[in-house]
């Protein structure tokens, strides 16, 4: 079994303060392009060109999106396109039409104009069940009344599969969340983040083509949520399962994926990197990412074998990561809080 580190211990490294210069200050990172298309309605888009982006074909394709409900324009044209084994994260504030999306790729709604390709097949006419999406619900969406092992396996019982077959694949999922011996628990009796891997595991158990996560995170309270989202990511790192993360919350995005797409108002607003998104010179960008800074840092080792990251060149931040070696890449995000400024140093994941 490959060890797993326990990643994420966020880095609280106490208070920093920064000036209004040098919060504008941005760095800027290798191999990313930054075109800045204007489109007809005076949003900006800005695309990322990625040298090591899309290869062939997508796997999940959404084409000019549009839908209204009650003469309200919800999503206005929404286009992007995802890799085979990709991860990327749908970011907006509440109201902007993530769910809205989420549900016309799973075909609970249908566009009114636009396509949804699924592996290059317009799936208009597919019925939920037989588009290969496995979803996670901010709910959990657990059948209360059903073991872990019955929730694990109920898409499969629902496809009939052999219970010979449901039964070794059952045992496989609870390995892979780690849940050996709660097999026969109900749901209410374990943490809110093992619930939480119930549901991913039932969510992969069937081996869906494209996971969606909408806001899967959101009821697990602040102390385990980065850390449950570290452990959700590399289960779902070691599946290669294509993943589109939807959230509200832009510290959960640039922790779970390296791709972002900005939705407000039912527009794709930006889309790329981290570093991309945080450089957009547009309004909204800069209000709604009340960072202020995104890095990527190589761990240094102090005398007394402390590792820390310089930012700045100055600054000085404590690196809490077990195990963590000199040289190491690791992403570091700085965020205005309330009082302070909160400062997190988590592992970095070349893939
Ligand atoms: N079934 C519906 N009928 C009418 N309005 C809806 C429906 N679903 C969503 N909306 C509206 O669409 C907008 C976007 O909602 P939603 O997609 O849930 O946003 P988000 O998930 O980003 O918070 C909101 O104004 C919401 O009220
Ligand atoms: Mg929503």
């Amino acid at each position: 079994m490959p060890v797993t580190r326990k990643p994420l211990e966020p880095a609280i490294a106490g208070t920093r303060r920064t000036s209004g210069a040098q919060s504008r200050e941005r760095s800027t990172f290798g191999g990313a392009v930054l075109r800045n298309i204007p489109p007809p309605g005076g949003f900006r888009t800005y695309f990322y060109h990625d040298p090591h982006g899309l290869r062939g074909m997508p796997t999940l394709e959404v084409r000019r999106l549009k839908i209204a409900f009650d003469g309200h324009e919800v999503l206005r044209d929404v286009s992007f396109g995802m890799q085979d084994g990709e991860l990327a994260a749908i970011l907006g504030p509440s109201g902007g039409g993530k769910t809205t999306l989420f549900r016309c790729i799973l075909g609970e709604l249908r566009p009114m104009a636009g396509e949804i390709l699924i592996d290059g097949q317009d799936v208009a006419r597919l019925p939920t069940e037989r588009r290969g999406i496995g979803v996670v619900y901010q709910s959990f969406a657990l059948f209360p009344h059903l073991t872990v092992a019955e929730n694990i396996g109920y898409g499969l019982r629902a496809r009939r599969v052999l219970a010979r077959d449901a039964e070794a694949r059952i045992a496989e999922m609870v390995d892979l969340v780690h849940l050996q011996g709660k097999e026969h628990r109900p749901p209410r009796e374990l943490s809110g983040g093992e619930r939480q891997r119930v549901a991913l595991a039932r969510a992969l158990a069937v081996g869906p083509r494209i996971l969606l996560l909408d806001e899967a995170f959101g009821s697990l309270d602040a102390t385990m949520r980065m850390q449950v989202l570290q452990e959700v990511r590399s289960i779902i790192r070691r599946q290669k399962v294509t993943t589109l993360f939807i959230t509200h919350d832009q510290e959960e995005a640039f922790m779970f994926a390296r791709r972002m797409i900005v939705l407000n108002d039912g527009r794709v607003v930006a889309s790329g990197a981290p570093e991309v998104i945080m450089s957009a010179a547009d309004p909204f960008i800069q209000d709604f990412m009340k960072m202020v800074l995104y890095a990527e840092a190589t761990v240094q080792m102090g005398p007394d074998g402390s590792p820390f990251v310089m930012l700045d060149g100055v600054t000085r931040i404590p690196v809490h990561i077990p195990d963590v070696r000199g040289g190491e890449k690791v992403h570091v995000m700085v965020k205005k809080g309330a009082e302070a400024e909160r400062i997190e140093v988590w592992p970095h994941d070349a893939a």
